[in-house]
Order: structure tokens, then sequence, then C-alpha cells
């Protein structure tokens, strides 16, 4: 996601800024921009591009003063551009944010009604206005911001500054990290740790529902009702390498980590629990019209395509195709005006998936692409785009580009399903009050990796895996295969369970650990059987199965258990321990993780 950082304190505040930023510049962003206020007067610059792009403009446009705050924006509201850079500035305000605001629009439709001017596309502005507002006849920033938590709601980090109020910063945080750091007679705030570590180890971490008001002589902590929080600081003792990945060991375990909050930012603003139903804004689409929908993908988006598949069919009844983007042109594809094609891509830029889209307009269909990079080439050559919000990931190994984009599948089929009259409001109703449970659930099982990590150690000298699943267990078997090749180098196929028979059962011996999905749900006994064709066979059983599940283990040797959701959901949450599994398993064989040989991220050559 997009980084912050702020300063209080005697030294000119711009380098310290930029300084922080430029900590941060390994999360990807898309533009940067300062505000930095000198006896009460702020000046703001900002620009589209990288740091180097900002640094050129200040020298032109010098911000001197000693409090500032900064940012890098990575684009979810309006496009990456200079009017859309943070900071934003209405009145004496400015204004940084991480996250999404989810009633942005109907604020922003308010604000506009009363007069409030925008200047940018961003929901980040919303805040500025209601600050400025609020601090109509009065000088007290904290009491400004205070009232205007009160009208939003979503994720966010907030740093706001006032020229009416010099030598102050006020933060506040939901969902979205935020640090404060001390100093000496200065002080700081920052999205990470790593952006103020070279000025000092002294940090307040701000939990759920906090505010700061941070000022050179001191911090107080309090809630949104400004009840204070006495909290004592704690000292940082890791590298700055270790900072950069949240102290996890590699990007992809932070990654791991973060699919929670990931997810719960793929739902912000999507869900209208009122109408029991899914909003999609932007995206006009006529459902009457779809006769048949194709996704396009490759790698990993391909596998969470194939979920897609299950889940639009299953809930809105609309037929379904989902094709290798790298095959699909070159097999001169029949496509019509009732052709809805759904290229589906994390970073946005994959060359097979972009030639795929051009064949499938050429031919008459239109094109929506689920992205989890805004304003990538896929996004844009689309006619409509939906964003994951999952934030940058820096991995080669996608974990929360995936679980979002399946995220995004469930949206999506619930959104068709309530407009084919397939789904009924009560079904769609249950669906969505899973879909908001699912981000505690999945914390569940990434907070306990030492089974995991245990089970690794046990089957990591193995020189083959097989993964079996079906129904939409298989393309999760297929990614979990796919996950454990990238990254620790061992051969991994990933089959239908129903298939096993007719092949891969012959590779079966004490040797080969087969990982099977086993969650409950009307393949259950199915897939019971195959795992007795396996031990029969002496293979290792590693089960996934659903919590409460007393006969798994006598069919198993290991079993994972996860917590239970809806059938339709369930590929969300197995995918999790497979995606640990892998990371273990590479960690004990000391691999790359987060470069794995010969792998890129961004596949931009056919
Ligand atoms: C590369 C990446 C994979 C990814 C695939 C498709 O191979 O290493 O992680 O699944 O490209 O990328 P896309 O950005 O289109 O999802």
């Amino acid at each position: 996601m997009c980084g912050i950082i702020g300063y209080v304190g005697a030294r000119q505040a711009t380098p310290i800024l930029i300084g922080g930023l430029r900590k941060l510049e390994y999360r990807g962003y898309d533009s940067a921009g300062v505000s930095v206020s000198s006896s009460g007067a702020s000046k703001v610059v900002r620009c589209r591009g990288k740091l180097a792009a900002l640094e050129e403009k200040l020298l032109k446009e010098p911000a001197p003063g000693t409090t500032g705050i900064g940012h890098t924006r990575w684009a979810t509201h309006g496009r990456p551009s200079d009017e859309n850079s943070h900071p934003h500035k209405v009145g004496p305000i400015s204004v940084i944010h991480n996250g999404i605001i989810e009633n942005h629009r109907a604020l922003r439709n308010e604000l506009a009604a009363a007069g409030a001017k925008f200047s940018s596309e961003t929901d980040t502005e919303i805040f500025a206005h209601l600050v400025e507002r609020a601090l109509v006849g009065s000088a007290d920033l904290a009491a400004a911001v205070r009232k205007s938590l009160a009208r939003v709601r979503g994720s966010f980090a907030f740093v706001v500054m006032s020229d009416k109020e010099p030598g102050t910063l006020v933060a506040a945080k939901n969902s979205s990290p935020l640090v404060v750091g001390l100093g000496d007679g200065e002080n700081f705030v920052a999205s990470d740790v790593t952006a103020i570590l070279s000025e000092t180890r002294k940090v307040i971490f701000v939990d759920e529902g906090e505010m700061v008001v941070v000022k050179a002589s001191g911090v107080v902590v309090t809630d949104f009702e400004g009840k204070v929080h006495p909290r004592e600081p704690k000292i940082i003792t890791w590298s700055a390498v270790q900072a950069e990945k949240g102290g996890f060991k590699h990007y992809m375990l932070k990654e791991i980590h973060e699919q929670p909050r990931a997810v719960a930012d793929t739902l912000v603003g999507r869900i209208d629990l009122e109408h029991d139903d899914v909003l999609f804004d932007g995206i006009d689409l006529d459902v009457t019209k779809i006769k048949r929908i194709i996704f396009i993908a490759c790698g990993t988006s391909y596998h969470a395509s194939m979920v897609g598949e299950f889940l639009v069919e299953a809930l809105a009844r609309i037929p379904v195709e989902v094709d290798l983007a790298s095959e699909f042109r070159y097999r001169d594809p029949i496509l019509g005006p009732g052709d809805l094609v759904v290229a589906v891509s994390q970073s946005g830029e994959t060359l097979d998936t972009m030639e795929a889209i051009r064949e499938a307009k050429k031919q008459g269909a239109k094109v929506l692409a689920i992205s989890n990079v805004v304003e990538a080439s896929i996004p844009r050559l689309a006619d409509y785009a939906f964003y994951t919000h999952a934030g940058p990931e820096i991995g080669v190994a996608s974990t929360k580009a995936f679980t979002t984009q399946l995220v995004a599948m469930a949206l999506f089929a619930i959104y068709l399903g309530r407009r084919t009259n397939k789904l009924s409001k009560e079904r769609a109703r249950d669906l969505l009050a899973e879909l908001v449970a699912l981000p505690t659930k999945m914390r569940e099982i990434v907070e306990s990796g030492a089974q995991i990590q245990s089970l690794a150690r046990r089957y990591g000298s193995a020189i083959g895996f097989l993964f079996l699943g079906r129904g939409s267990q298989y393309p999760i078997a297929l990614e979990g295969a796919l996950k454990l090749k990238e990254i620790s180098y061992i051969h991994a196929e990933g089959y239908a369970a129903g298939e096993m028979k007719h092949g891969p059962i012959a590779l079966i011996d004490e040797n080969l650990p087969v990982v099977v999905l086993a969650p409950r749900g009307p393949y259950y006994e199915k897939v019971v059987s195959n795992l007795a064709e396996v031990r029969a066979r002496q293979g290792k059983v590693l089960a996934v199965a659903t919590r409460g599940d007393q006969d798994i283990g006598s069919n198993a040797d290991d079993v994972i258990l996860i917590p239970d959701t809806a059938l339709e959901l369930q590929p969300i949450l197995t995918v999790l321990p497979l995606q640990m599994l892998s990371y273990y398993v590479a960690d004990f064989k000391g691999t790359d993780i987060d470069q794995p040989r010969n792998l890129a991220k961004s596949v931009t050559v056919e």
C-alpha cells in the first residue's frame, strides 16, 4: 500500500521526509508528495512518478519548514496523476492517507451539495474537506479530526496538518498500519517502522481506533473520543532489512500474513448489506446481455479463474469457459457480442493476457479486467476494471494477490447471480456475511504456522509431491503444486482427485507425500475414498480438513484443520495452509524464496 511519513522538530523536514519515503520505495508507488509548514504556512509539492521526480520539483519549488508530512501513493481511487497525489490540501488542512474510505461517494455528494470544490478523484480529499469544515471557528485540530473520523467508514491511516496549529500533526488509525517514532526534541509518524528507523528506534505502534497528537515536545495517544491511552514505547531491534519485511524472514511470509487485511480491503465498499447485494462501482455491465463468460489468465491468476468458473456457474448459472491467455488466441476462438471476457492479472501487465484481450475486443466481446494494479496496461485496455486492492506484492510467488482475486470472483458471482435472479436474496445475504467473516478465519490459519512448519520439516526432503482436490478444490490443488514448484524447486503435480486413478496412482509409494484437500462438503466422501486409495499404496497423506471433522484423522497421516465457511468460499481458506507449506519447505531447503530462480513477477514477453 501507500507510504506515510511525518516529522515535527527543529530540523528541516523535507530531507527527513524524502529519506523516509525512500525507505518505503520497495513497496511500489506511482506518485509522491510532501506538505511542509513554516510558521503556519504550508506548501505542497507533489507529482506523478518516482521520488527522483519529486526531488527535482523540490529543487525548483523548495518547501522549507520544520513540520511536514510526506506520502508515496499506490493508486486505488483515481488514476496515478499529479492531482491525485497526496498530500491533499483544502484551506489550511493538508492530509495524507493510506487505505480506502468506504463511504467516499456519499460523502463526496454531500460535500459537493454544500459547495465543496474537489481538485482530485481521490477518496482522501474528502477527509481534508471534512476536517477543514470541522475546523471553522476553532483552532483545535485534534477535535476537528475526531469529528471528521466519526463520518468516515473504511480502512485508514491519516496524518493531518493544519496551518492554524503550527508544529502539530494529528494521526489516526483503523486497519492500516501506523507507528510513531520518538526522538529528542522531535517526533515522527510513519506507516512502517522502516521509514523512521535511521532516525529513532523508540516507537509506539498505534492500535486500532487510536488517534495521536504529535508535537516536538511530546506525543499523546487517545481513542477517537479523546480518552487518553497511556502507551509505553518499544525499542526496535530489527535491522533495516528485517524492518522492511515487517520483522518476517521473507516478503512472502509477510504477504501471507497480510492476507486477512488484504481481503478486508477487497471487500471495502463492495458489500451492500442493506440490499444483500454487491456494489460494482463504475462498472455498468448489462448482465442480461451476457450469454457466456470467458476467463483468460496465466499462472496463479489462471487458477483463480478456474475457481471463478465454479462460482459463476453455481451462483449465476451463466456458462463459463476458462482459457490460458497464452493459448487463447492461437486456437482461433469464436467470440461475439454476447460474450464477456474477464481478464485476470495481478500485475495488470502480462503480455499474453494483453494479446488475448486484443483478440477478444477485435471479435466484438466486452472485456472486464480484474487487476491488483490500478491503471496498469490490462485494466486500461479493458472496457471495465475491478481492482483487488491487495497492495503491492513483492514476493514473486503470488499469495495475497491470489486470495484477493478469489474474493473478487466471489463478489462477481454474487453480483451476477442477483441480476440473473439465480441467487436468492437470502443466500446472497449468507454468502456476504461469510465473506465479511473471512479475514478473522484467515488470521487464525496464518497465525498457526508452527504445525505447518513441523510438517514441512518432515516432508521437505521428498523429491515430489502430489496435490489432490475435487470441485473448486481442484484449482487449489493446482495452485498448491505451483507454489511448491515455484519456490522450493520440488516437482509437484496438482490433480483432480477423481483423475488420480487414471495415471498418477502409478507414482504412489511411501516416498510420495500426497496433499489432499478434504474440507466438509458434497465431495467429502469421494475424497476420503481417494485418500484411502493413496494409503493402500503406502503413500503418505497430508489432509486439509474442516475443524470438527472426527473421521479424517484415521484416514490420513497428518491433518491440518481449518475453520468452516460457505462451500463456495472454501478455496479462500484451503489455499492458505498450502502457501504456508510451500513457504516452510522452501525455507527448510534454503532457496531464494522471494526471488526464485528463473521467475519474474511481471512477464511482459510472450
Ligand atoms: C508470472 C508470475 C506469476 C503470475 C503470472 C501471471 O509468471 O510469476 O505469479 O501468476 O505471471 O501474472 P499476472 O500478473 O497476469 O497475474
